[in-house]
């Protein structure tokens, strides 16, 4: 266990961490394709269940221990919007530990330069109104993806009898005499909305049912870390979840669950370049849409859900065109999406890839076009027509996954593929230069001027 001090100096921290985004900003990868992938890549903790696993600490007085956890700008960032509310953190750099305790808040408002930066800062606003009874919360504003409303997050806070008001850009929030139990019916799915409201009502007066709820995995990790600190939830991972409220919550230990979407990536890495790789400690029961495109592809694809391994096998063999459909889960990732798409560049045919959960995500699209891609976009749908080989070329994407996209289509492309903006993968992935070359890849991370 690691000792817990006091963290003195957030607001300098921040200032580090702002110094740190903008060097990496300035950094690129550069990529020689052509190299097969062969070894074993270890896949980290969800970036996207850390970061409602840290937001949930603000519901107790006590100690939140995560373990597992993915050191990434995003994770980093959010544990200095913490500390700035005066969670006391404990996360020394490179550690896999973090701990948290928010004993007692500073503040319960968060800012706008915090929230426009990432959008899952927006989760505090309901642990900090349901323990403190207030809090005031930037809107998170669109990103490059889409517009990505909180309305929904909005209603089940109301629904709970939340007094709320949003006035200059912010969400001002208030429960005198707490949050009450509610039946909230989602009229569509939404992970966030469903996330928010399920932390708020922990510690609502009765019980609260949420229907159409999404199912996504990282949902049930959620849950359970809650139901450790003494919450009372049943159904998570179902489409309704039934949260009894309780007086208070305790600390806990939790291990973050790993990442669906990288472990996902990795195996289209191997896909698209050929090779031979192995995931290990992969969420493989989490990926089921997405192994069955893979094997539909004609990739092999072993999965051992009890060891947690998926091995990736494709030697010489050529890529079956796959249509796909964007989906909550358990259907197909949207946030695989870009991934795939990159792969089925280089298929036998012409795939379809329709994208329903966001209005903009194709911006990977033009992107991967210059690497010779023959990509079409016509509305919700991206019509691409394999080629048979990529060439190598500088490109810059706007988000995520877009950004590990052309690193895909960068390892299986001839020649050197140069990606800019890498800001983008720091968010999300962990040590991704040194997982693909402890593969064999060719990559390397060099400051813009290089
Ligand atoms: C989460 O975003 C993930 N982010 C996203 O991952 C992921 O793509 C998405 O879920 C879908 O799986 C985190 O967990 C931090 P939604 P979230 O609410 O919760 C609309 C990545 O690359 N909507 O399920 O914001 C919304 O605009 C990121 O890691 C409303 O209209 O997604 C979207 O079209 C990107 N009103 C759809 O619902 C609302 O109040 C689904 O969004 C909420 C959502």
């Amino acid at each position: 266990m690691l000792p817990f001090p006091r963290l003195l100096l957030p607001q300098l921290r921040l200032s580090m961490a702002v110094l740190s985004a903008i060097q990496a900003g300035m950094d690129r990868l550069s990529i020689t394709g052509g190299c097969k992938l062969n070894g074993e890549i270890s896949i980290s903790g969800a970036k996207n269940s850390a970061l409602k696993l840290m937001a949930a600490s603000l519901l107790t007085g006590e100690p939140l221990t995560l373990t597992n956890m993915p050191n990434l700008a995003d994770t980093r960032f959010l544990s200095q919007l913490l500390a700035s509310l005066g969670v006391e953190v404990y996360w020394p750099k490179g550690h896999s530990e973090c701990r948290l305790n928010a004993e007692t808040l500073t503040s319960t408002i968060a800012p706008y330069d915090q929230v426009r930066k990432m959008r899952a800062s927006f989760n505090v606003l309901g642990p900090m109104l349901a323990r403190y009874g207030h809090a005031t919360v930037s809107l998170p504003g669109g990103c490059a993806i889409g517009a990505r409303p909180v309305d929904l997050h909005l209603k089940a806070l109301e629904a709970m009898g939340a007094d709320l008001l949003v006035e200059g850009g912010y969400v001002k929030a208030a429960a005198i005499h707490g949050l009450k139990g509610a039946r909230v019916v989602f009229p569509f799915v939404s992970v966030g909305a469903t996330e928010h409201a399920m932390l708020a009502s922990t510690l609502a007066k009765g019980t609260t049912v949420l229907e159409n709820a999404a199912r996504e995995p990282e949902i049930a990790d959620l849950a359970d870390c809650l139901n450790k600190m003494g919450a009372k939830i049943t159904g998570a991972g179902s489409d309704t979840i039934r949260i009894e409220g309780v007086e208070t919550l305790n600390g806990t230990e939790h291990a973050v669950m790993a990442d669906r979407i990288e472990a996902g990536t990795y195996a289209m890495a191997a896909a698209a370049a050929g090779g031979d790789v192995t995931l290990t400690g992969a969420p493989v029961a989490a990926l089921g849409a997405m192994i069955a495109a893979l094997g539909e592809a004609g990739v092999e694809v072993d999965a051992d859900e009890v060891g947690a391994t998926l091995r990736i096998q494709r030697n010489g063999s050529a890529l079956k065109a796959v249509n796909i459909n964007t989906q909550p889960h358990p259907g197909f990732p949207t946030d695989l999406q870009a991934q795939f798409m990159a792969l089925m560049s280089l298929a036998d045919g012409t795939s379809i890839i329709r994208e329903n959960i966001f209005e903009n995500r194709f911006m990977h699209a033009p992107e991967l076009s210059r690497l010779g891609a023959k990509i079409e976009v016509r509305g919700k749908e991206a019509v691409v027509r394999g080629v048979k080989a990529l060439k190598g070329a500088p490109v810059m994407a706007t988000d995520l996954r877009a950004s590990v996209s052309l690193v895909i289509a960068g390892l299986a492309a001839e020649g050197e593929t140069s990606v800019n903006r890498i800001y983008h993968l720091d968010r999300g992935f962990e040590r991704l230069e040194e997982k693909l070359s402890g593969c064999g890849a060719d990559i390397r991370r060099l400051a813009d001027s290089e």
